[in-house]
């Protein structure tokens, strides 16, 4: 399936994401979260448990590996945030008993790629990577005063759950905060690919 590519340039876009993100998200899914330390995982996470609306705040769990926000509304799904930075693979995932809570909530893996895969077939695989080190530049951290810095993000759905899902007009609706001609440089790449 079509990655889409978004930039975000602050935390708050990338919250938004997650918040258009959660819009999507059903009771199974599972969304695996990669990038380096402070690349926005958490802040991605966050905007999902706002999107669901579920309760308790999301943090970076320093002790705690996975903690579960339960819905507040009846019927919706609670949010599973795991934190796999310590994890070494299958093994220890099956230790959390995350399989248990899984059909009733929407999954998100911090560092889960290489390690959360076989939780389900059905998956979005979510990249963040600082913009200044996707373009090998550092201009974008020179003329950002704020301290906010760009952030391209990657969304690439695995398995048929995603089929037929419209994840760019319901990621990207406006062009405003996202670059539109990246997103069809990887369309493009991927139909040259065929
Ligand atoms: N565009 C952006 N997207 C996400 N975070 C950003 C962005 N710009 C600056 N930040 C900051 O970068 C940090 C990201 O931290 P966090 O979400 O905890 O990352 P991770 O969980 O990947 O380690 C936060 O302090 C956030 O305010
Ligand atoms: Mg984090």
């Amino acid at each position: 399936m079509v990655p889409v590519q978004l930039r975000t340039r602050s935390a708050e876009q990338t919250a938004e994401v997650g918040r258009r993100l959660a819009a999507l998200l059903e009771p199974g899914d599972v969304v695996i979260l990669a990038g380096g330390l402070g690349a926005g995982k958490t802040t991605l996470t966050q905007g999902i448990g706002a999107g669901l609306e579920v309760r308790g705040e999301v943090t970076s769990p320093t002790f705690v590996i996975s903690r579960v926000h339960p819905a507040q509304q009846p019927g919706r799904p609670s949010l599973v945030h795991v934190d796999a930075y310590r994890l070494g693979g299958r093994v220890e995932l099956d230790d959390l008993d995350v399989d248990a809570f899984i059909d009733d909530a929407v999954t998100v893996v911090e560092w889960g790629e290489g390690v959360a895969e076989p939780l389900a077939a059905d998956r979005l695989h979510v990249h963040l990577v600082r913009a200044a080190a996707a373009s090998g530049r550092d201009e974008q951290v020179l003329d950002d005063p704020d301290g906010q810095e760009g952030r391209l993000i990657t969304v690439t759905p695995v398995g048929s759950r995603w089929g037929g899902v419209p994840l760019r007009s319901a990621l990207a609706p406006e062009t405003s905060s996202v670059a539109p001609e990246t997103a069809q440089t990887v369309q493009e790449r991927n139909a040259a690919r065929l």
